[in-house]
């Protein structure tokens, strides 16, 4: 049983702990700390752990083994890098760096101190990802051709004029920094890694804060096509389409938690009668324990998992392009 540390104790936090604590034989929550010890102290009692009120205080503790970061995004590397010193494991939440180079410091600091570092990309937890996955690999979606996505939501109007969601600097290209990484990664998990991306990034609604309209072309490595939407000033809602020679899988729906249904649908070209989509099912899973226990197990039996040159360091890598791109409005070589 790994003994973890939540720190950062807003709404993601919370939500980790409260789909971990007392449910999981691989990891338990010892100890919290946040910026604000006082907002998350009756929290922090309900499931049975103390709030230090430093983050040194968490990495001197000799009864912590790991810590959880669900912090504000640009402090993410720094911490792994302190808590990689201190020799305690990592898993943060996504996005793990706003740039290629700071991922790989972070994912460096890992390796010399021997820690497990861990992305929270839970989307690779879903069963029906996963389907896709193999569908692709098995060759029954034919080649594969194109992927289209979106993730959308009212996030704008959720965070006030201040908040540090709306700094821009915390939030590059909108909705891409806070939802689109997710889609990214499940598209890399799918396809492999991107090449160029070509984004515009707007804001439309409010005249304050983060961009609201953002949408970005890919071009994959294996020669396939993407395109992804993230509209924050919205209703919420997610899509993702898979296109290969031999037919096409969607997923999505208004609620990204839960396990998702997939449609798929094939066609044969020499015989081009049409056909019904199928429905497949899955079975409730919880994505964020699955991610935390599987980063506990890693970390118990000394195993890496996000490393140099891994598809987490390619996330941050596509993400810093994409910034890139919408302000030079020209298509950017992903740096490899
Ligand atoms: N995987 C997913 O689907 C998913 C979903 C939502 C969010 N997330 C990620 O989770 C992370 C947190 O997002 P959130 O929505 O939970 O934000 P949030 O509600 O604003 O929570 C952030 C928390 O971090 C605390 N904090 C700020 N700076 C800190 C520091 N230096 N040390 C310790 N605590 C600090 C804040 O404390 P104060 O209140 O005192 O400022 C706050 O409690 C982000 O990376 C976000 O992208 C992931």
């Amino acid at each position: 049983m790994i003994r973890a540390a939540i720190v950062g104790l807003g709404t993601w936090g919370q939500h980790l702990v409260g789909c971990t604590q007392g449910k999981s034989d691989a990891i338990r929550f010892v100890a919290g700390m946040n910026r604000t010890p006082g907002k998350a102290a009756e929290f922090a009692q309900w499931h049975g752990f103390p709030i230090l009120d430093s983050y040194e205080k968490v990495l001197t503790d000799p009864a912590i083994d790991a810590v959880v970061l669900t912090t504000p995004h640009s402090t993410h590397t720094g911490q792994i890098a302190a808590a990689a010193r201190a020799g305690k494991h990592v898993f943060t939440d996504k996005p793990f760096a706003l740039t290629k180079s700071s991922a790989e410091e972070a994912v460096r600091a890992c390796a010399e101190s021997k820690v497990t570092l861990a992305v929270g990309f839970n989307w690779r937890f879903q069963p029906a990802l996963q389907e896709i996955r193999r569908m692709l690999q098995e060759g029954m979606l034919g080649k594969l051709l194109h992927i289209e996505g979106n993730f959308c939501g009212p996030s704008v109007y959720r965070f006030g004029r201040g908040h540090w969601r709306q700094d821009r600097n915390e939030c590059p290209a909108g909705g891409m920094t806070g939802r689109g990484v997710h889609v990214v990664d499940a598209m890399v998990y799918l396809a492999g890694r991107i090449g160029s991306v070509n984004a515009q990034s707007l804001r439309l609604v409010q005249d304050f804060g983060m961009d609201d309209t953002t949408s970005m072309l890919f071009r994959f490595d294996c020669g396939a096509t993407g395109y992804l939407g993230t509209v924050i000033a919205t209703a919420e809602t997610w899509r993702m389409q898979v296109f290969g020679s031999k037919g096409w899988a969607e997923v999505g729906d208004v609620e990204h938690l839960t396990t998702w249904q997939l449609k798929v649908c094939s066609v044969d070209p020499a015989k081009l009668e049409r056909r019904k989509p199928e429905l497949l099912s899955f079975p409730e899973t919880s994505t964020e324990r699955a991610e935390l226990e599987h980063f506990a197990r890693a970390a118990m039996a000394g195993r890496p998992l996000a490393v140099s040159g891994g598809d987490e360091v390619h996330g941050a890598a596509v993400l810093e392009a994409i910034v890139r791109s919408c302000t030079d409005e020209s298509a950017v070589e992903v740096d490899p």
